[in-house]
């Protein structure tokens, strides 16, 4: 593996992000290797090639590895860092000898998070920071204080959540002297959800799919107040694109026909296509990919270009789900 082919300008902007939890050799207490970093670095390689600038990360992901791999691609390539932008994510914590797995957002366990993050990815800074999860226990002034500490001292530029609703989000808001600056929510063809929220509340339906209740109004309130949706599991892990078998579900094998359909008509690839139908919601979603596979990244590549029709986009809606709309 060369490591001098990390050479490409810098976006300012990437419609797409790349998500690093496969990275780093997987969620065990074997130390990064050097055929991890290889594999780090043919995923960020093909990530840039298409145009990916910002790069998902999270303290737990493969128990802080991902993070390290990236801390010695910085090593291997010190312009590399200039390129990127750097997200991570802070709030989860393992079962330990001082408790069972818990969300910590408290002041101390953020600040503490950020820290151990920056040390392994060798980076003074991290873009953009995420609350994981939210925490019962959560109270706005800390996170704020916390943020301001940090944001002071150059070590986060912005503040974001993952996997809030919007009253979860506006509650937190509330004491942010800055907006959210993200919120990364589970969003495919196979996690409807927040779309489901919009389009079934008054419907037996619903009754159906109590998940999406939870989501009601959350993606109305990012559009409403400009905070960008990042979608996680976008590629849905590949269950329109290739990896769904005999086996799969009559909606999951409609829809994967029927993407493939379009990939030919638009002449790209299925995970493009995948990826474009949630690129058409106008909440302006970021699908966060996390295939390490650098084919399947680059066939990613075609999906900023790609609108879909209302048609389309409908009828890819209703075969992912199942089901007629009410
Ligand atoms: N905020 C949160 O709570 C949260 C939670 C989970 C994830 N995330 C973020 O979101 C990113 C993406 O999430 P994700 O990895 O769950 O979603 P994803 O992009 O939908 O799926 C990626 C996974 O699917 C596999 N895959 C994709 N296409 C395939 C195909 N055609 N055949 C076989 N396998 C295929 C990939 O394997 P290969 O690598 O072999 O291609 C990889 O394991 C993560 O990296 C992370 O940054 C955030």
């Amino acid at each position: 593996m060369t490591t001098t082919a990390l050479q490409h300008p810098l976006p300012d902007a990437s419609p797409l992000i790349y998500g690093c939890m496969g990275l780093g050799g997987g969620w065990n207490s074997q130390p990064l290797s050097e055929a991890d970093i290889d594999r780090a670095q043919a995923a960020v390689e093909a990530a840039l090639d298409i145009g990916i600038t910002r790069f998902d990360h999270a303290d737990i992901y493969t128990h802080g590895k991902a993070e390290a791999c990236f801390g010695a691609l910085f090593k291997r390539q010190p312009a590399l860092r200039q390129r990127l932008r750097l997200q991570s994510k802070c709030g989860i914590r393992f079962a330990d000898k001082q408790g069972p797995g818990r969300y910590d957002l408290s002041a101390a366990h953020i600040e503490r998070s950020v820290e151990a993050s920056l040390q392994r990815l060798g980076s003074e800074r991290i873009e953009l920071l995420l609350l994981h999860r939210p925490d019962p226990l959560l109270e706005p002034a800390e996170v704020a204080e916390a943020f301001a500490r940090l944001r002071a001292a150059g070590k986060v530029g912005q503040l974001g959540v993952s996997n809030m609703n919007a009253a979860q989000m506006q509650w937190l808001a509330s004491a942010l002297d800055a907006p959210l600056a993200a919120n990364q929510l589970e969003l495919s063809l196979a996690r409807l959800d927040a779309i489901e929220a919009g389009t079934c509340f008054n419907d037996t339906q619903a009754l159906q799919r109590p998940g999406s209740l939870a989501w009601a109004g959350t993606l109305e309130y990012c559009q409403r107040e400009r905070i960008p949706v990042q979608a996680w599991g976008a590629l849905a892990q590949g269950l329109y694109s290739g990896r769904a078998g005999a086996d799969a579900a009559p909606a999951v094998t409609r829809s994967a026909a029927l993407v493939r359909e379009l990939a030919e008509q638009h002449a790209t690839a299925p995970e493009s296509i995948v990826l474009a139908w949630l690129m058409r919601h106008p909440a302006g979603i970021q699908p966060v990919i996390g295939t390490a596979d650098p084919v399947r990244i680059r066939a990613c590549g075609d999906a900023a270009r790609i609108r879909l029709s209302r048609e389309d986009w409908y009828a890819l809606y209703v075969a992912a789900r199942g089901q007629a709309l009410p």
